[in-house]
């Protein structure tokens, strides 16, 4: 059965194989690199919750998981990219190894900010894996050591990602298009 939206249907742009497959190689790169150090990721919440769920049965590590919720462009222009904290860490990450795990970089302007504010608690090194990126609609350049797709410039959900906290559960990446 097709999954539909009130306005049309849902275009595959990554099935589930292609997302599987892909979550498992960015687990075998991550392995590789952080062999026999600890890693501490920090989920951003809430689009990023599946990938992490997946990613890290890919993960033969030693980890620790912890969570932030932030809310974009909070009492400022858009363009500032100035982050609200809803939810901090639970966790210290002073001297630790730390990866933000992300859901899609867009404009960049959510994990600029959000990593300037992280690297000022003195983490021991600080990366980002983000599953999608929208290259096209950089503003703010976000050095992203994993990116598990490049994707053109729409907007797309499932596998966490949402439209008005809708289709997070969809196991796919879909496109939103107008029924024709
Ligand atoms: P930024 O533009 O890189 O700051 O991205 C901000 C946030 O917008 C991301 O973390 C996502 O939550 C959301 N976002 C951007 N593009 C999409 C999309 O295509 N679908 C769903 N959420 C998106
Ligand atoms: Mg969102």
């Amino acid at each position: 059965m097709p999954f539909s939206h009130p306005d049309g249907l849902l275009k595959v742009l990554i099935d589930e194989h292609q997302l599987q497959q892909r979550v498992k190689e960015l687990g075998e790169q991550i392995s590789r690199d952080y062999q026999g150090r600890h890693l501490h990721l920090i989920c951003i919440l809430k689009g990023a919750c599946i990938f992490l769920a997946d990613l890290i049965r890919h993960l033969p590590l030693d980890i620790s998981i912890d969570f932030m919720a932030v809310s974009s462009y909070a009492n400022s222009l858009p363009t500032s990219g100035e982050v609200k904290i809803l939810k901090d860490l639970d966790s210290i990450i002073q001297g630790r190894e730390v990866m933000v795990i992300e859901d899609i970089l867009d404009t960049g302007l959510t994990l600029d900010y959000l990593t300037r504010s992280l690297r000022t608690r003195g983490p021991k090194s600080l990366t980002i894996c983000s599953l999608l990126s929208k290259p096209t609609r950089r503003i703010k350049e976000v050095n992203a050591a994993y990116v598990g797709f490049e994707i053109p410039d729409e907007f797309v959900v499932g596998y966490g990602l949402d439209f008005a906290e809708r289709y997070r559960n969809l196991p796919t990446i879909s496109v939103m298009t107008k029924d024709e």
